[in-house]
């Protein structure tokens, strides 16, 4: 199922168990049912202003595991060039039919690579960005990753990360926080989709899914907290 690469982040003993390590359900998700994950990631939308406040205009923007492109669809307008990092080569395959299918997939190459181990070189990215990805675990970022986004940004350049948790961690690492208030809801394709999803993804949520009988459920619903949030760091000039 793994790559040597990635078993050595994600399973480094070679004993995970993933009824027991949510982490390690998710990054199989990504291998065993990509589709399916991407029916949840495009329902559950980042709130406008988060996309609203990243610098725009810019030459070049690297997103650092972009998955199957919620955010990076949203990024091809801000800047000349785009690069997508994306360990999982399912989610990359999904990621490059839709770049395709808007006609952007020579702009927005779509490469493999690790947080702590970035294919590109130093100073290359105006913002350098991650959402819903970067984690203070050495799997997914720690501050080896972190090292590695601010390496990779130019000076005077920005390092955001949407949706972050671990608030306390980045802001000992210089990081400001910004978040912008309103309703939020996830949003499927249906009804049907709704619930069918709500039954995998968050059981215990089903039963009032389905008694409120839209397509719309507020995050809060759903147990999940709503990706209205960012933190940046300004690299020194
Ligand atoms: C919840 S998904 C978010 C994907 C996308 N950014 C989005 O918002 O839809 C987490 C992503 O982080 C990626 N990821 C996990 N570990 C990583 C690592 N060590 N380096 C880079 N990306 C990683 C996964 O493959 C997955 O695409």
């Amino acid at each position: 199922m793994f790559t040597r690469d990635e078993a050595s982040r994600f399973v480094p003993r070679g004993d995970g168990d993933p009824q027991n390590d949510a982490f390690l359900a998710w990054e199989l998700l990504y291998r065993l049912e990509p589709e399916l994950y991407d029916r949840l990631a495009s329902a559950e939308r980042l709130h406008p202003a988060v996309v609203g406040w990243l610098p725009r205009d810019v030459d070049r923007i690297a997103e650092v595991g972009a998955g199957t492109g919620r955010l990076t669809m949203e990024l091809i307008e801000r800047g000349r060039r785009v690069v997508a990092v994306e360990p999982a080569q399912p989610l990359r395959r999904i990621l490059r039919r839709k770049l395709a299918a808007a006609g952007h997939a020579a702009r927005v190459p779509v490469i493999g690579g690790f947080f702590d181990e970035l294919p590109l070189p130093g100073g290359f990215a105006d913002l350098v960005v991650a959402c819903s990805a970067f984690t203070p675990s050495s799997a997914h970022g720690g501050a080896a990753g972190l090292g590695e986004m601010e390496r990779v940004c130019r000076p005077g350049g920005c390092v955001v990360i949407v949706w972050p948790n671990h608030l306390d961690w980045l802001a000992a690492r210089g990081y400001r926080y910004v978040s912008f208030p309103g309703p939020m809801c996830v949003v499927f394709d249906s009804y049907h989709e709704a619930v069918e999803l709500a039954e995998i993804f968050f059981p215990q949520a089903a039963g009032e899914v389905r008694r409120r009988g839209r397509r719309q459920v507020p995050f809060e619903v759903l147990g999940i907290n709503p990706p209205r949030d960012l933190a940046f760091k300004v690299l020194a000039g």
